[in-house]
Parts: structure tokens; C-alpha cells; sequence
């Protein structure tokens, strides 16, 4: 479950990014990507036409439709993969008030602790008031965190393509 603040622009890049690297892994039988808000401003929207714009660049298609994060979200995902410090906070007191114990750092951590290269700022930066290249860039760092965070997860779970794993639909 990736979290930003309006769910118009960096989560549902980041969930849109992912579903369609697990798709080229033959892994969608066994792992999806969601995305959800901490705030409730756009929910039953479609993301930003920039964020649309940038994966229809890079041949990825989104149906996403905003929605805003629930309790039942935290129970549900197996990891709350947050954009900023400020989605970390938030995540982070919410989970405590639900469940009476802080999240451990497998469940809720920031996207870019997997970005091979992040240099001291750990944030995906808010494009919400910035230009057309300010979303590339921030399709650049999630396409590049998100593969390594991929590869955490083929790792972790011992995963094999859904073929090799005979759990292929086809005949
Ligand atoms: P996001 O960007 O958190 O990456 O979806 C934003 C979208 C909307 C707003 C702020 C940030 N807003 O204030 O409406």
C-alpha cells in the first residue's frame, strides 16, 4: 500500500509503476500494489493529469480512483509504503492509536530507503505545485525504488514467476 497526501499524484504513480513491474516479473498472481491518501481531498478522483501523462509516457496505464486511508488498510497490507516524513508521521500515530504498539519498520517504511541512489534527502518530493518535469522526476526515483524494493520482496518471500510456480492461469 503506497501512501502520499492527496492520492492524486505520487502513490498512484508509485502503485501503477510497481503493478507493471510485477506484471514483466510474472509475479501478479502473488503481489499487488494499492495506493490510498492520508488526506480525504480527492477521493473518487483520477490521479493528476501530469501523473497520468508521465506513465502514459512510459507506457503504463492507470484506472486509479483517490481514496483515502483506513485502519482496516494497516491491518490489510502487508507493507504502508509512505512518499515523505509527513505521510510517515501521520502512518505512524495512526497505526499506534489503532493497535496500541508502534508499526515495526517491515510494515511501514519510506519508498525511498530502497532508492540505490539516495543521497541524504529520503523524500519523494510533493509535484503537486511543480511542472511537467517535477513528475519525471518523480517517476524516475520511484521506477528505480521500486525495483529494488521488488527485488527485497522476491527475496523475502522466495517468489518465482507465477509460470515457473505453476500458478499460470493458462492451459
Ligand atoms: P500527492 O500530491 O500527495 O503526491 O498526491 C498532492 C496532491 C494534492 C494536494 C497536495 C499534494 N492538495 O493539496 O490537494
Amino acid at each position: 500500500m503506497f501512501v502520499c497526501l492527496g492520492n492524486i499524484c505520487r502513490s498512484p504513480i508509485a502503485e501503477a509503476i510497481l503493478n507493471q513491474q510485477i506484471a514483466d516479473k510474472g509475479l501478479s498472481n502473488q503481489l499487488a500494489a494499492e495506493s490510498a491518501g492520508t488526506a480525504g481531498y480527492h477521493i473518487g478522483k483520477s490521479p493528476d493529469h501530469r501523473a497520468i501523462e508521465v506513465l502514459e509516457k512510459h507506457n503504463i496505464g492507470t484506472a486509479h480512483e483517490g481514496r483515502k486511508l483506513s485502519e482496516q488498510d494497516l491491518k490489510v497490507f502487508d507493507h504502508i509504503v509512505v512518499m515523505d516524513e509527513e505521510n510517515f508521521e501521520f502512518v505512524h500515530n495512526m497505526y499506534h492509536k489503532a493497535f496500541g504498539m508502534p508499526p515495526s519498520a517491515e510494515k511501514l517504511f519510506l519508498i525511498r530507503d530502497y532508492d540505490p541512489e539516495v543521497r541524504g534527502v529520503h523524500e519523494v518530493p510533493d509535484p503537486y505545485y511543480g511542472t511537467k518535469t517535477d513528475f519525471e522526476n518523480v517517476f524516475e526515483i520511484l521506477s528505480r525504488s521500486n525495483e529494488s524494493f521488488l527485488e527485497h520482496l522476491i527475496e523475502k518471500y522466495d517468489l518465482q514467476s507465477d509460470e515457473e510456480s505453476g500458478e499460470s492461469t493458462s492451459e
